[in-house]
């Protein structure tokens, strides 16, 4: 299993602001689909509740709860969601998973999620889309430590903003 992070992030670390993205950048957006498509996402609940409401097709869903028993979401063959009350137990989840929906188990957000699975060693790779920019906000992706990990990949971009995709590999 390889534990990727998929996450955009402005040049002062902010990914959200006030439950949402603070930016609309559609080639981001279709990396992310595209990027994500037919494989496991773990997330934390307040991420799963930007979705508005919808599951996205195609992706197994893990929600990250303080309290899976009260969540309730209809699950769909193509789209299951399933809650957890942790990221370990979400990483336990995804295991047997991994041969029907793909070794490569994607983290997407948010902040809290993120910033656990770097702290607890549970990230292989991160895909970051880093717009070159300022954006005021209130959550955060943590500084990528350079002793850890090893940028591989980079493709900058210049419009309708300049921002870079940047692969980054556990070193
Ligand atoms: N730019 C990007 O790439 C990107 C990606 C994803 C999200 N975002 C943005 O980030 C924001 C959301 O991030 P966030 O940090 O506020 O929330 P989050 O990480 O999505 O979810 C936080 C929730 O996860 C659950 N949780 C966290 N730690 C837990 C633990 N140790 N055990 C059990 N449950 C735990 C709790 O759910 P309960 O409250 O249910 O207990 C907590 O309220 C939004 O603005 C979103 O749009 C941006």
């Amino acid at each position: 299993m390889i534990l990727t992070h998929i996450v955009a992030c402005s040049e002062n670390h902010v990914i959200g602001t006030q439950g949402g993205l603070p930016w609309d950048l559609p080639e981001d957006m279709k990396f992310f689909k595209d990027t994500t498509k037919g494989h496991i996402m773990i997330m934390g609940r307040k991420t799963f509740d930007s979705f508005n409401g919808r599951a996205l097709p195609n992706r197994y869903h893990i929600v990250i709860t303080r309290d899976p028993s009260k969540q309730k979401f209809e699950s769909t063959e193509k789209s299951p969601v399933v809650y957890v009350a942790s990221l370990e137990e979400a990483v336990a989840h995804a295991k047997p998973l991994t041969e029907k929906w793909g070794e490569e188990v994607f983290i997407i957000g948010g902040g809290e999620i993120y910033k656990q699975a770097i702290e607890k060693k549970l990230t292989d790779k991160i895909y970051l889309t880093l717009i070159h920019r300022e954006f005021p906000g209130d959550t955060y992706y943590p500084q990528i430590d350079q002793n850890v990990f090893k940028l591989t990949q980079r493709r900058d971009v210049e419009l309708p903003i300049p921002f870079s995709f940047l692969t980054y590999m556990k070193k």
